[in-house]
């Protein structure tokens, strides 16, 4: 089994820098592109998209969408004015927008959306997309709640559509190069991953801006809510939405969920059985219900793919070392770090101690009589066997090359899919597996208790 295998990669040699190069084979990639195709526009068709909320993510995925060849942005839809006029000032005149996402549904001339508002409305649009017979392109968490995932699960089946979660970790090579030093054992036997999202400033914690004209006649209030509570008018809840429950995933759906994915495209993990998380609003007391820091453990039992593993993941909104991330999968023989642009792996040997150290150094033997030490030291002088070196001892990282960007490699699988029939890598299952530890993690926090989990079933166990 590969958690077993203690081999590594004779070429990764003590120090090793990979620099640029070639992309390494996604593994999981090349297993959908040995799929069979069932073509749905042809290779050379432009692929007409329109974006569903045109917030910060919305720009910035429709740009990214329009770099790929062969992409046109026909439509956008948003609930603010000042939004959808700007949609017209950076795209053109001849991009229509909407407030109502269902008049860009109901056109036949659209063949993909990108859904890219708070997460309460994902899985409500993206039903509706799909059964309008469009290819889905949706921001990450897949779910607002862990009782949609099924749902939504068979909505893409029963369609049979291309449905893509917007978690760019899914296609980025970095995640794929620490795929395969994994397989290859560059940590040894896995055992613990740690990963830590921290930050100290206001736009950090998620005080965005707000419009001077905001206000109910520039925003579609009652829309927005959707299924949320009905509540009066309010620009803080509107424009920070990610800061209340009613509309968000508070930190863990936001920022724990592409660890998820990465954790699961990395190890071919599909989930913990067990979760537990604590935390506060220790700070930023501007209104918000959800916490600013947040500690979640998470035990992932052992399958055929990977060993049993323990997790944590942090969060803390006013960390005063100065924020940071990281996030380490640790081995028994080394650490792999994951980064924004690079893997890195540093193998430690264990340390093995000299006689001399057992003898005299932090350990029991300095405790026995005089008689008795030097009868021990006789008996490991005897009898010792030098210890056998680590296979692999130093460092090395793989560097992407510059400028990379995952999101753009995400967009072109997606648009691939659309345009060659192959499944997406990161489905609606996939989608759901990744979102759902991090709502456990939030009801683990707000309800006081642990939480188990049946990865499999992908349902709540207690
Ligand atoms: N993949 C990533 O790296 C990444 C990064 C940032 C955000 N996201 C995700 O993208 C989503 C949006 O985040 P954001 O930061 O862009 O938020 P945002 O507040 O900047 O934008 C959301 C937009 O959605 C619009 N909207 C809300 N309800 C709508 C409705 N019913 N119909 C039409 N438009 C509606 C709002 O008017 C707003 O302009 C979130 O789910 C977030 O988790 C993903």
């Amino acid at each position: 089994m590969p958690h077993t295998r203690r081999a590594f990669l004779k070429k990764a040699a003590a120090t090793s820098v990979l620099a640029g190069g070639l992309a390494p084979a996604l593994a999981g990639r090349a297993e959908i592109l040995s799929m069979p195709v069932h073509p749905r526009l042809s290779p050379n068709d432009t692929v007409r998209i329109a974006t569903i909320g045109m917030g910060i993510i919305g720009f910035i995925d429709t740009d990214t969408a329009l770099r790929v060849p062969g992409v046109e942005l026909v439509a956008a839809a948003d609930l603010y004015e000042g939004r959808r006029i700007h949609v017209k000032e950076k795209y053109g005149d001849h991009v229509d927008t909407y407030v109502d996402y269902r008049e860009i549904l109901a056109r036949t001339d659209i063949d993909a959306v990108l859904i890219c508002t708070p997460d309460h409305w994902h899985v409500p649009m993206a039903k509706d997309a799909l059964r309008a017979g469009k290819a889905v392109y949706c921001e990450k968490p897949m779910v607002h709640r862990v009782e949609e995932g099924h749902d939504l699960i068979k909505v893409q089946q029963e369609t049979g559509k291309v449905f893509q979660v917007g978690s760019q970790y899914a296609s980025s090579i970095l995640y794929a190069r620490a795929h395969e030093l994994y397989r290859e054992g560059a940590i040894g036997t896995l055992n613990m991953i740690e990963a830590i999202t921290n930050r100290n400033s206001a736009l950090g914690a998620w005080q965005y801006s707000i419009p001077t004209d905001a206000s109910e006649q520039t925003v579609d209030w009652d829309r927005f809510l959707g299924s949320a509570p009905k509540r009066p008018f309010d620009a803080t809840r509107f424009f920070r939405w990610r800061n209340y429950w009613d509309y968000g995933t508070a930190t863990a759906g936001d920022l724990y969920v592409h660890l998820f994915t990465g954790i699961h495209r990395t190890l071919d993990a599909i989930g913990p059985t067990d979760v537990v998380a604590q935390g506060g609003l220790r700070f930023w007391k501007d209104g918000r219900d959800v916490p600013d820091v947040l500690l979640s453990l998470f035990t992932y039992p052992e399958t055929e793919q990977h060993p049993g593993f323990n997790m944590s993941l942090q969060t803390n909104f006013v960390d005063g070392q100065g924020g940071g991330f990281h996030f380490k999968f640790i081995g028994d023989e080394g650490v792999m770090t994951v980064g924004g642009s690079s893997v890195t792996v540093e193998r430690n040997g264990r340390w093995e101690p000299s006689i001399d150290e057992i003898i005299t150094g932090y350990n029991s033997a300095f405790t026995f009589s005089l008689a008795e030490q030097k009868r021990l030291a006789d008996h490991l002088r005897k009898n010792y066997v030098a210890p056998i070196a680590p296979a692999m001892t130093g460092r090395m990282e793989y560097q992407a090359p510059d400028g990379y960007d995952d999101r753009f490699d995400h967009f072109t699988y997606f648009f691939d899919s659309i345009r060659n029939g192959r499944p997406v890598y990161e489905d609606a299952t996939f989608g759901f597996r990744a979102a759902a530890p991090t709502l456990l993690a939030n009801m683990s926090y707000v309800d006081k208790r642990p939480y188990t989990w049946d990865p499999s079933a992908m349902k709540i166990a207690g």
